[in-house]
């Protein structure tokens, strides 16, 4: 980030508003280094001067990492012509630190969202060689089997080829209707290609009517989140995010997986 105005710094952590944040400074209540200021605009790097809050500690991170419970209806991109997206639905505070969704969901696609500007980070997240999971819950019309389940671990082949990890599949209750009978199941995957999960059931001939990502690695969506609700990751959270990203699988390169 390199030298910030020091209420746009503090805004960017999160818990203050841009206005809150002029507030506290001209009231004396935040210091830099050991002196208090009193300037909404003067300058500083967080990166390597001490900003206090009423003598805490201001918890500056980097880089930024957000989870958002995307809604239905808006597409994951940073910017679009005509449809909203998911970063429409970020204050500035967030878009001017460059943000990025880390994958994709379907623009009919409900759930979890990684927002981030550590391109690193979202690049291991995504890549199949660590191996980061991501759960689903799936509705889709049909029934399921216990050989659908088997299918699944053994490694779904899509039907231009792509040979599926394994995947687990976990049915949880049928609903039955006079004309149609729908399933609904958690699913986890390990890769993250295009249409993935609407194309493994679709080679079940079982449509996809429903998908919402439940958790990504050992992230799991808030519940307390609304669709579109979005919240900072903790200190923890990044920790263990960071850590589950950095665990590469030894045996990738000698298998035959792109
Ligand atoms: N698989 C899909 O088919 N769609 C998504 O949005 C995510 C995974």
């Amino acid at each position: 980030m390199g030298k910030e105005r020091l209420d746009k710094i503090i805004a960017s952590v999160g818990s203050y508003s841009r206005s809150d944040a002029k507030k506290l400074i001209k009231a004396g209540k935040v210091s830099v280094g050991s002196v208090t200021v009193s300037s909404p605009e003067m300058k500083c790097d967080p990166a390597v001067e001490r900003i206090m809050i009423n003598g805490i500690l201001l918890q500056y991170s980097q880089n930024i990492f957000l989870m958002m419970n995307k809604p239905a209806g808006v597409l994951t991109a940073t910017k679009d012509g005509y449809a909203k997206t998911v970063l429409d639905l970020l204050p500035a505070e967030y878009r001017n630190r460059e943000v990025f969704p880390v994958g994709r969901l379907d623009k009919d696609t409900e759930g979890l969202l990684l927002i981030t500007d550590d391109g690193l980070l979202a690049h291991r997240l995504l890549s199949p060689k660590y191996h980061v999971e991501k759960e689903y819950l799936v509705r889709i019309e049909g029934t399921l089997s216990e050989t659908d389940v088997q299918k699944f671990q053994n490694g779904i082949i899509l039907a231009d080829g792509f040979q599926c990890m394994a995947a687990e599949l976990v049915i949880l209750s049928e609903q039955k209707t006079d004309n149609t009978d729908t399933t609904d199941a958690l699913i986890t995957i390990q890769e993250g290609k295009y249409h993935q999960i609407k194309r493994m059931f679709g080679i079940l001939e079982k449509p996809v009517i429903y998908l919402k990502r439940l958790r990504m690695g050992p992230i799991r969506l808030d519940d307390s989140l609304k669709p579109g609700g979005f919240r900072l990751l903790t200190e923890e959270e990044i920790g263990i995010l960071k850590s589950a990203a950095e665990r590469k699988d030894p045996e990738w390169e000698l298998s035959d997986h792109e």
